[in-house]
């Protein structure tokens, strides 16, 4: 009988973690180990899920900022999935994972340091025959698969716009204090980078407005670089103007708090994590509560003129984290193998990832037309 894939996820009991785990267990190929620093906690799912896991689900205490803590934990794996808030390390969580012979993906933030530190290790992972699959979820995740797909089916793309929305009830869930500050990290790291009539501009003020539908209506979005929104003018090559989008949390967060946390980690940068922490308290005050996210692609090609628009929503934001990174997982798992350092966005095949987001739940629109 051949061995099961045994999958590590870091995080595995956090909000997407644990998303994660509960779509992964139920394949008969897959053993499951969840990690965190809390045993409790990844005892608890482990058992939960013992009822529809193909194989016993092991939980591991483990703090994986520690190399020792680290090698014990990833032992027999044949891939490591960091669904945690560990962005500062995802350079060595990958160097640990190859060494132990398993493939990587994370989810975490799309920010230089941790992309320098992860294509640093494309020579030792062709050697190994092992993928490196970075800013996997849904933002990082999805935005530049649709502008893939926008290709496939208008050829000679050369205008491609995605934005992005999503509500959490901040209240209802329980994060860990180092996603509180990574929630600032985001803040000021975000770069609004994006690709216009051929040159990439850094400007928040180019802003575009999208019309999400009935969750979300119409919402300003302003700028905001992503690795594989980089990647795409080499992947499409016709592309002269391309961009991620991000609508705000609402006028208290975004025109008082956010600044105000900017401020506070200019003077006081050791404080980032009561920063992070003051950020999450004003996001359970200051924000409404419903749950829905959503992307919309809007993309066009020249003479004659065409249009494609393609919405993925889902009414909870960490099941549309979640779900791209099992149907990546899935195609790693079941398609040829490709070493390398790749994002989820070039990694996927694009019309194969998008119907496997659709049998999991996610609502996925695509009109295609000769006018806006
Ligand atoms: N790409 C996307 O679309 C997307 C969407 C949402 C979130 N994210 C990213 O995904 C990551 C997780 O976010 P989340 O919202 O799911 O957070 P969360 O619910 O707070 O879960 C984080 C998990 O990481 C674990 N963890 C943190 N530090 C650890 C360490 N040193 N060693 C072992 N485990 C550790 C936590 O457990 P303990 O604290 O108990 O150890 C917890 O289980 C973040 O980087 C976030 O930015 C990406």
């Amino acid at each position: 009988m051949v061995a099961p894939h045994r999958i590590v996820i870091i995080g595995g009991y956090g909000n997407t973690g644990s998303r994660v785990a509960r779509l992964l267990a139920a394949r008969a190929d897959v053993q499951l180990v969840l990690v965190g620093r809390h045993l409790d906690r990844a005892r608890a799912l482990a058992a939960e899920l013992a009822g529809t896991a193909a194989h016993p689900v092991l939980a591991v205490g483990a703090d994986v900022r520690d190399e020792g803590q680290r090698r014990t934990a990833f032992d027999g794996a044949t891939l490591v999935i960091a669904a945690s808030s560990t962005t500062d390390h995802a350079g060595a969580i990958a160097r640990s994972a190859l060494a132990a012979g398993a493939d990587t993906m994370d989810t975490n933030l799309s920010v230089p340091a941790k992309l320098a530190a992860l294509q640093a290790l494309a020579p030792e992972g062709e050697r190994a025959g092992r993928c490196v699959i970075t800013d996997g979820g849904f933002h990082p995740g999805v935005p530049g698969v649709l502008v893939r797909h926008a290709a496939t089916l208008l050829p000679g793309l050369t205008d491609a716009h995605v934005g992005g929305a999503f509500s959490i009830d901040w209240r209802a869930l329980r994060f860990s204090d180092a996603t509180a500050s990574e929630f600032v990290d985001e803040l000021t790291t975000m770069d609004p980078e994006t690709l216009v009539d051929g040159d990439w501009q850094h400007s928040i003020s180019a802003t575009r407005t999208f019309d999400f539908g009935d969750a979300a209506g119409n919402r300003r979005c302003v700028p905001w670089a992503l690795q594989e929104i980089r990647d795409l003018p080499a992947l499409v090559p016709t592309l002269r103007s391309v961009g991620f989008y991000i609508a705000g949390f609402g006028p208290v967060i975004d025109y008082l708090v956010m600044p105000a946390c900017l401020v506070a980690l200019r003077i006081l940068p050791s404080q980032r994590p009561r920063v992070g922490k003051a950020f999450l308290w004003a996001l359970r005050q200051w924000t409404p509560r419903g749950s829905w996210a959503v992307l919309q692609l809007e993309a066009a090609a020249g003479t004659p003129y065409r249009q494609v628009v393609i919405r993925v929503s889902h009414p909870d934001p960490y099941a549309l984290t979640a779900i791209p990174v099992v149907a990546c997982v899935e195609q790693l798992l079941d398609g040829p193998r490709r070493p390398g350092v790749w994002t989820q966005a070039s990694f996927v095949e694009p019309a194969l990832f998008l119907r496997r987001l659709e049998s999991l739940g996610v609502d996925v629109r695509v009109s295609v037309g000769t006018a806006w």
